[in-house]
């Protein structure tokens, strides 16, 4: 007898993250991560951690602490905040208990892909509604479509565009009996959020992480903010450890960093400015990003990912619908954003 898998996989397509090259010695600009070290405190509790001498023990399962101290900044009852693995696996949780065979997502496309294989997972049908320049705007068709999710990334990567808060509203009181997710990855680089909108609307969730602005993407922490109600059945569905210890300390001591961090968004969001008027002076069309990221589009984009490359320089390039004429480049320090300025040049033969 062979072994019978769920049907499901039979035609689903897993999702490819960027390259992890092993060798260090790439300069990696491609999947979104903080160029710069945690907070000091954060190694400080990481390293108590290990001290105590409790890593033979189970971790706390509701990750209370690191709950308590983030309830308490964003103004919310702990009872509607739940920590994961990363916020895949929160979003991963949202699809779980919201989703079954037949039942439609919704997206704007480009956006993060994860969510057209999250829906495959589950058995349910991606609607995918385009946005188009000059603004990428949110298309009307995006306020009435029927799903039982639409998955709103903001700021939507990899174009990087911010939606302001009014439009997310409108996006939840379009259909109070579809949930909104908002994927807040990158606020913290556009210092706007829909997190004050969740107490009014239990139609609306927002997930946030640790891996960007937090530098902790190796640690793996992510968090949903939403009406209790969603919440609870979240805890139902997940892992009974699923945030270890080391990250559950190290997540609170970056999140009580503020000082250190609100630094660290200025500087990227400072070389976001430079790039970005350099990339422009080289032919490259650039939307505004609010992201720690923008999508250079030029005509030779799918060469220059493969020169850049050659020369241990990692960008992201997407063969795909709409995207074929860029690549997304992570906002490095401004030596690393200076070594692939040099680089372009070079391929250019500007120098
Ligand atoms: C929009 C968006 N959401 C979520 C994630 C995943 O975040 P995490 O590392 O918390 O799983 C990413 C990662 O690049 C992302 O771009």
């Amino acid at each position: 007898m062979t072994m019978r898998f769920n049907s499901i996989l039979d035609s689903l397509e897993a999702y490819v993250p960027g390259e992890q090259p092993r060798d260090s010695k790439y300069l990696k600009l491609n999947t979104n991560e903080c160029p710069y070290p945690p907070a000091p405190a954060v190694a400080e509790a990481i390293l108590r951690g290990l001290r105590e001498g409790t890593l033979n023990k189970y971790p706390d399962p509701i990750s209370l602490d690191l709950r308590s101290a983030i309830a308490e900044r964003l103004d919310v009852p702990i009872e509607s905040i739940l920590v994961g693995n990363g916020s895949d696996e929160v979003l991963r949780l949202i699809c779980h208990a919201l989703l079954w065979s037949g039942e439609t997502i919704a997206m704007l496309y480009p956006t993060y892909v994860l969510y057209r294989t999250l829906a495959a997972m589950f058995g349910a049908r991606c609607v995918e509604v385009d946005v188009s320049p000059p603004d990428y705007g949110i298309p009307e068709r995006a306020f009435s479509v029927k799903s039982q999710i639409f998955f709103l990334a903001n700021p939507n990567p990899p174009l990087g565009t911010l939606y302001p808060v009014e439009v997310i509203e409108e996006m939840v009181r379009a259909q109070p009996q579809r949930l909104v997710v908002v994927d807040e990855a990158y606020a913290d680089f556009a210092g706007s959020t829909a997190i004050s909108l969740v107490k009014r609307y239990p139609n609306l969730a927002v997930t946030r992480t640790f891996s960007k602005c937090y530098a902790l993407a190796g640690l793996r922490v992510g968090f949903v903010v939403a009406a209790p109600e969603l919440i609870s059945q979240l805890y139902k569905l997940k892992d009974s450890y699923n945030v270890n210890r080391i990250s559950q300390a190290a997540a609170l001591a970056a999140w009580m960093a503020r000082d250190y961090y609100a630094e660290i968004v200025r500087r990227i969001c400072e070389t976001r400015g430079r790039l970005v008027s350099e990339l422009r002076g080289r032919g490259f069309d650039v939307p505004t990003s609010s992201g720690n990221f923008v999508f250079a589009r030029r005509q030779d984009a799918a060469s220059l990912y493969r020169a850049l490359k050659e020369r241990k320089i990692l960008v992201r390039y997407f063969d795909a619908r709409l995207l074929q004429d860029g690549v997304r480049i992570t906002i490095g320090t401004d030596d690393e954003i200076s070594a692939l300025l040099q680089a372009i040049d070079e391929l250019d033969g500007r120098v």
